[in-house]
């Protein structure tokens, strides 16, 4: 039988750990849950938010609706040839089901250790580190359509993945709830230590032939020595996507700013370090109130205790501002404001 609560305080379930409440709240934890939620038709009548672990999440006010957060738990593993299909649900802690695969020798996602959230959100902002993003290991979702209570599955050309995109954040966003994904994996390792940060950290470590433990092992050690734990500090990782522009536009910035971080893409854009720019900017390390920049990582916006999701945002905003004022580069915010 469902539960559904009322007025509940969403501090716990943000890893920003921001004050918000939502008007309901209710916990799927199977499929035969999201068929309750489904029939009872409260779906029609409330505003609703799908909720994983809420660690690419900023509520600026109470949620006025129904937050549905997703619980399905399950893990199975199919082999293929060379291949290893990895099957999650979409409740599954992300990094339990890193340490699952690196356990059982499957390669793929070692480069994504220790990312915060559930296997459910990965496709939707097609998450990425050091080097791998989601798509490079997506087989398929399967998702449960609110309008119509069916299920889909999206392969990888329906999910059109992009640098921290997927339709599930475009055209249909809010519009299906992932209840699993299959991954395709490796039974022989491939290594990917192409990120620079990983290779240094492997030679310090003085391995030359990594297995994905050691990388996995390396991504780990460089994470929590740049990025706050959100158990202790509040945050939602990096806050700004990384900016892509054009070459022109890039050339009349690099001429003013010779140091700037920058990386090419296939496609001749450039991909620029926000970082770089909102340090640059004098924000590293910044303290305004109860929030600021993190002193290893400017990308990252902190909750120093207290902080409001509004108090958050409007500094934000002082960085956007200034990005563009030295710059002439308007950033996009990555986490979702609600
Ligand atoms: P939530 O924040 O709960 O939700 C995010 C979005 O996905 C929302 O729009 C929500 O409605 C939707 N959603 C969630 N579950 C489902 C579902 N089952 N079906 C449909 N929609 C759903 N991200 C990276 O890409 N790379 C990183 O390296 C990285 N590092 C981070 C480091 C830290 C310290 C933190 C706090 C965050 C970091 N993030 C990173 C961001 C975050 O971990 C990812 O975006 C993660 O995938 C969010 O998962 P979640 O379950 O917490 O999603
Ligand atoms: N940099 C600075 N100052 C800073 C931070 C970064 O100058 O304060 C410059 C440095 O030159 C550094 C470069 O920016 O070498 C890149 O920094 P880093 O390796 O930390 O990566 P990032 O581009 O800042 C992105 C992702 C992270 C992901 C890392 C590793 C985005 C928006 N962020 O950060 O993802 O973990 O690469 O691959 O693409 C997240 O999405 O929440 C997240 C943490």
């Amino acid at each position: 039988m469902l539960q559904i609560q009322h007025n509940i305080s969403l501090k716990t379930y943000n890893t920003f750990g921001v004050e918000a409440k939502a008007t309901s709240f209710v916990e799927l934890f199977n499929e035969a849950d999201l068929h309750e939620l489904f029939s009872s038709d409260v779906l029609k009548q409330e505003r609703f938010l799908i909720l994983g672990g809420g660690s690419n999440m900023l509520f600026t006010k109470d949620f006025k609706g129904l937050v549905v957060k997703i619980s399905m738990t399950g893990i199975g593993a199919k082999t293929a040839g060379d291949h290893v299909f990895v099957t999650a649900g979409a409740g599954e802690v992300w990094n339990d089901l890193v340490t699952y695969c690196v356990k059982n020798g499957f390669a793929g996602l070692e480069n994504l250790t220790l990312i915060p959230g559930t296997v459910g959100a990965s496709p939707v902002q097609n998450i990425g580190a050091y080097g791998v993003e989601l798509k490079d290991v997506f087989s398929s979702c399967s998702a449960f359509e609110l309008a119509t209570g069916k299920t889909k599955i999206f392969n990888y050309e329906d999910c059109q993945f992009d640098y921290r995109e997927s339709i599930f954040k475009g055209a249909l966003k809010g519009k299906f709830i992932i209840t699993s994904v299959t991954f395709k994996l490796s039974a022989e390792a491939k290594i990917n230590t192409s990120y620079g940060a990983i290779e240094s950290e492997l030679e310090r470590r003085k391995i030359n032939q990594p297995t994905i433990l050691d990388v996995s092992a390396a991504v780990a050690h460089i994470r929590v020595s740049k990025l706050p734990d959100p158990s202790t500090i509040g945050n939602a990782g990096s806050f700004f996507k990384n900016p892509i522009i054009g070459k022109d536009t890039f050339n009349l910035i690099l001429a003013n700013h010779p140091s700037i971080v920058a990386y090419p893409m296939p496609d001749e854009r450039i991909k620029l370090a926000a970082g770089w720019l909102i340090e640059q900017c004098g924000f590293k390390g910044k303290i305004v109130g109860n929030t600021g920049s993190w002193k290893n990582q400017a990308l990252v916006l902190v909750n120093h205790g207290g902080a409001s999701g509004t108090e958050i945002y409007d500094y934000s905003q002082q960085i956007v501002d200034s990005v563009h004022t030295k710059f002439g580069v308007t950033l996009s915010r990555e986490v979702n404001i609600l």
